[in-house]
């Protein structure tokens, strides 16, 4: 593994890589869209839900004990998500997966956030492996529910729980977001598309994840088995970093951009 710093130009080998590489899959997480404004799952909370970690808020356990506090939670997030703007990272990608669709090769974009900033970027994601956070379904019949968007602001923590709606369908349940929670399996559909996209693919970008929440974590060994050349953005090290080809050391709103640009992939045509 070579580990490199975002100050330092982006080597040949890295550069040729990207240049060169026709099916990639960019695997995302929390940091992908932190520039954008959104927290990631491991910082610090505030306001109603200062005394809980992400990581305890998302789980089926924390809704059945106090479903008020976990709805409100994900739909101050729906309305922060709503409030933000995608960012230089995720523009980089979806100009990327444009340049290679125009050369017969293609971008799979598998994430592991639940926001739709790819979306809104001009990508096209392959996976959502934890599910959206912006449609709903019942806790108990799996109906979907409608729900009206939230009325926060999206930046004011809301100063008081809000219970979620009943389930309209089968008039027990509770409305819940169609996120996957700590302890559920992810959805089979995207967790395998994820899965043939990495065995067909020549080139993995695993950026803005801490890479210890399995089975997302484990995607990019399969790359590995393969000896596809696996590529970290990520200020930090991870879970993942130590099986790397390379691991740039940076800001996916700032890497992917100058990755981009070295390799002479056009980034602001639309
Ligand atoms: N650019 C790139 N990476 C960044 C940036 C940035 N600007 N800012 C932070 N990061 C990195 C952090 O260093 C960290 O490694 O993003 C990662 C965020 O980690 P997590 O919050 O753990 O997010 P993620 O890996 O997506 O978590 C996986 O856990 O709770 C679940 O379902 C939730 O999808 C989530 C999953």
């Amino acid at each position: 593994m070579r580990e490199l710093s975002v100050t330092e130009s982006v080597p040949e080998d890295v550069v040729t890589l990207v240049r060169e590489a026709r099916q990639v899959v960019a695997l995302s997480g929390a940091g992908m869209s932190a520039e954008s404004g959104v927290p990631t799952f491991r910082e610090v909370q505030r306001g109603l839900w200062e005394r809980f970690s992400a990581e305890e808020l998302a789980t089926p356990d924390a809704f059945e004990a106090d479903p008020a506090l976990v709805w409100t939670w994900y739909r101050w997030r729906q309305a922060l998500i709503a409030a933000v703007e995608p960012n230089p990272g995720h523009r980089a990608l979806a100009a990327w997966q444009r340049h290679l669709a125009d050369q017969g090769g293609w971008l799979a974009a598998v994430t592991q956030n639940v926001d739709d900033l790819h979306e809104r970027a001009g990508t096209d994601v392959l996976a959502h492996l934890h599910g959206s956070i912006t449609t709903h379904r019942c806790a108990d019949c799996q109906e979907p529910v409608e729900v009206p968007d939230p009325a926060y602001d999206g930046f004011t923590v809301p100063p008081e729980p809000e219970q979620p709606p009943r389930c309209p369908a089968c008039q027990e349940g509770l409305a819940r977001p169609d996120v996957v929670w700590f302890s559920e399996m992810l959805p089979a559909e995207a967790f395998d598309a994820a899965t043939a996209a990495i065995r067909a693919s020549d080139l993995v970008i695993v950026v803005g994840t801490s890479g210890i929440v399995q089975p997302a974590a484990s995607l990019p060994l399969l790359g590995l088995e393969r000896g596809v050349p696996l590529i970290e953005i990520n200020p930090e090290e991870t879970g993942l970093t130590e099986v790397m080809d390379f691991a740039i050391r940076g800001r996916s709103g700032e890497v992917l951009p100058r990755l981009l640009a070295a390799a002479g992939i056009p980034l602001d045509r639309r």
